[in-house]
């Protein structure tokens, strides 16, 4: 028997939070008496006796399900980005909203570009331009991506979360595992050759990995099927150049990768 196209649209939303939470095998289970409460909110939301129910290792909140409003992803990667800006909305998933953000600093670049940066947070200049990596730690990362050869309009860049922590304090886990499902369909619409992560704070984030930034640079990890590199944070470059030295080394790492040809020059 055919879905009902609600139902459908319903399921394949939840599954796709699922998805972005890196949660993949669902199994499909009876409604009985005495079924646990997760599986009682689905059934609640949707009419069918029978429905895929995720097993989440962690409890999900209800109000910060990043509904989407598509059935599947666009083809088209500028309208896929419109969708989930659309998606977000004013956002108020996380404290931050309330904490002295201006704007929700969504991510610039080409919709279609083969190398994607992601940072931490937006800092004050971002949170008033409403773009990442605007303030001298974005100007450094500009001069960085063209060290590579690049335009800043070449690349996309967004962060691991969208809106400004107060003082720019680092992100809750809790701030990041709301807002990022968001980013993980960032990088599924754009669909980069590769990703940098600038800093722990990214590294750590989408990586899942608790270990120094001298364990975590110089190598290459699959996120999800795509290539990732970690480099130094900018800010963390303006505090100590002399790791500019090996921050060049991990762009040209990336630029092999790319097949963007070697310059001479190194990172001013
Ligand atoms: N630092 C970040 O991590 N992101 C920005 O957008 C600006 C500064």
């Amino acid at each position: 028997m055919p879905l009902d196209p609600a139902l459908r649209r319903a399921i394949t939303d939840r599954v796709r939070y699922y998805n972005d939470l890196g949660i993949y095998d669902f199994y499909r289970r009876p409604v009985t008496p005495g079924i646990s409460d997760v599986a009682q909110k689905s059934v609640a939301r949707a009419p069918s006796p029978a429905l895929l129910v995720a097993e989440p290792a962690f409890a999900v909140q209800e109000e910060s399900l990043p509904q989407s409003k598509s059935l599947s992803q666009p083809a088209d990667h500028a309208t896929a980005l419109r969708l989930i800006r659309e998606d977000l909305g004013d956002c108020t998933r996380c404290r931050l909203h309330s904490q002295g953000r201006k704007q929700i600093v969504f991510g610039v670049g080409d919709p279609n570009a083969q190398l994607m940066f992601i940072g931490e947070a937006p800092g004050a200049d971002e949170d008033e331009q409403g773009e990442p990596f605007v303030g001298r730690s974005g100007q450094l990362l500009t001069n960085m991506i063209k060290a590579m050869g690049l335009r800043r309009e070449d690349v996309y860049i967004a962060n691991i979360i969208k809106c400004r922590p107060p003082a720019n304090r680092t992100p809750e886990r809790d701030e990041c595992d709301t807002c990022s499902p968001f980013l993980m369909r960032q990088i599924e619409a754009i669909r980069p050759k590769a990703l940098v992560a600038l800093g722990a704070v990214a590294a750590k984030s989408l990586l899942a990995i608790n270990a120094p930034m001298s364990e975590l640079r110089g190598r290459w990890y699959d996120f999800r099927g795509t290539k990732l590199a970690v480099t130094y944070h900018p800010a963390f470059l303006l505090r100590d150049p002399r790791q500019k030295k090996e921050t060049w080394k991990d762009l040209q790492m990336v630029m092999k990768e790319m097949g963007l040809p070697l310059p001479e020059k190194t990172l001013e």
